[in-house]
């Protein structure tokens, strides 16, 4: 393998942002032009064109060193190649890529599912579904549910964003481009409010008044969905996402989830909690779920689980797993490849003490956002946990109006100034860097995006 690498491809990254000629440059534009023409229309933001990464940094085919604080949207939890999951993955290649998990055995897959079932919250046995994404993720855990409760509704949440097959589309609320022609999806999804503390329906301060907001959405599933349309013994649970992701990064109030459980144990409904953008250290705990203090009955996790070698998994309580041979199954879910990535990514966070680094770094950044928040009158509102961070764009603080061009303009110019960001809900941006980010790293962003912030005005 050494050898097969040119001098180019030995060279270091630098560990600062370098632009040399203004992004996107000739090189980068002609893939742009490129991918167009061959790829079919879908969510791309910026025209940065990547040829090389490693840690927090990317370079791009013009020769320009980003700052990543995209982290290939939550997946590059340990930062772009790894040496440790990088080699563990490169031994077994020379051994064995796939199997087919769905009819064979081989101790990779187990690994990864008993290595998974430690980290996840929850004292109890679990059982794991191996999938390739996010997506798939949730549809099987909806199958999971519906195959044990024998019940087919179940309740999402405004602002939820779960992907886009048309099991999981019908739980996604969070755009409605999502669903521009794609209606009818899966029947029997009631969508009611999240306890979005800065924007709701109840007009409550959800900062000031937390117990109220989740007063007000319990007692509107209860009072409202429960009791009007939605026979609650008919619901097999609640898909959610303990911190909205796509929705924006909202973070609910504390006690949220322990009084949904109340109400979801009442009728004997399932939590099913997605924790894909959310998990592996995101938030500075191994799972969100954890912050809330609860273990949920279903856990849809995907992302950051094997570093970008493509995988997914629904986790659950032993007692949910399906009843008969046949009712769910795919060809790659539990690849060798990604199974060895994910039992690699989990041993490297846990020896790096990565998820450490994420509370630690994550106040870090937080308290640089709250600077730029003094700074700049149109945040109206940093938030988030660990290194999941979004500063809110408004156009009045009293109002909390979005302003949503600004936000645009402004993931646009801090690009331009070698920051890499992705935007989120109405008028946010998130920052999520690679989990083993340093400070000085994260003081580098901060710059960036002031600069960048200065250059949009
Ligand atoms: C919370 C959540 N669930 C599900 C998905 C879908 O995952 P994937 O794109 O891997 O299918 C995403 C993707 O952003 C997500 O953030």
């Amino acid at each position: 393998m050494e050898s097969m690498l040119n001098n180019n491809e030995k060279r270091e990254i630098k560990k600062k942002i370098e632009i040399k000629v203004l992004p996107p440059g000739p090189r980068a534009k002609e893939i742009v032009e490129l991918d167009s023409k061959y790829l079919m229309t879908s969510t791309k933001s910026l025209p940065v064109v990547a040829s090389r990464a490693e840690g927090c940094f990317v370079e791009d085919v013009d020769g320009n060193t980003f700052l990543d604080f995209a982290a290939g949207i939550s997946v590059l939890n340990m930062g772009h190649v790894h040496p440790k999951i990088t080699s563990a993955v490169e031994s077994q290649l020379r051994k064995l890529w796939h199997f087919a998990g769905t009819d064979f055995y081989y101790r990779e897959q187990v690994d990864a599912a008993k290595a998974l079932g430690e980290i996840t919250p929850g004292k109890f046995e679990k059982k794991v579904f191996f999938t390739n994404s996010g997506t798939e993720s949730n549809e099987a855990s909806i199958k999971v549910a519906k195959a044990h409760t024998k019940r087919q509704q179940f309740v999402g949440f405004i602002g939820g964003f779960h992907g886009r097959s048309q099991g999981a589309l019908a739980f996604t609320a969070s755009r409605p481009v999502h669903h521009k022609g794609f209606f009818p999806h899966m029947v029997g999804v009631e969508h009611v409010p999240f306890p979005n503390p800065y924007r709701n329906p109840f007009g409550i301060d959800g900062y000031e008044n937390p117990d109220e907001l989740v007063n007000r959405v319990i007692d509107y599933i209860e009072k409202w969905t429960f009791k009007t349309y939605v026979p609650p013994e008919n619901v097999a649970g609640f898909l959610v996402e303990p911190i909205q992701g796509e929705g924006g990064y909202i973070v609910p109030p504390m006690n949220f989830f322990k009084e949904l459980k109340k109400l979801a144990d009442q009728y004997d409904q399932l939590i099913i909690m997605d924790e894909v953008q959310t998990g592996f250290g995101r938030t500075g705990k191994f799972f969100a779920s954890e912050h809330f203090g609860i273990a949920p009955d279903i856990m849809s996790l995907a992302k950051a689980i094997a570093s970008g070698i493509p995988m997914g998994a629904t986790i659950a309580r032993s007692d949910l797993d399906f009843p008969e041979p046949g009712l769910h199954s795919n060809t790659y879910g539990g690849n060798v490849l990604a199974s060895v990535a994910c039992v690699a990514t989990i041993n490297a966070m846990k020896e790096e003490n990565a998820v450490k680094n994420s509370e630690t770094q994550g106040k870090h950044l937080n308290k640089r956002l709250h600077e730029l928040q003094e700074e700049f009158d149109f945040i109206g509102d940093v938030r988030g946990l660990g290194l999941m961070q979004a500063v809110d764009f408004v156009k009045d603080t009293k109002t909390r109006e979005p302003a949503t061009k600004l936000r645009d303009r402004i993931e646009y110019t801090s690009f331009e100034n070698g920051l890499i960001l992705l935007s989120t809900g109405l008028s946010a941006i998130r920052l999520i860097p690679p989990l083993n980010v340093t400070e000085g790293e994260i003081d580098q962003g901060i710059e960036a995006l002031r600069k960048g912030i200065k250059a949009a005005l």
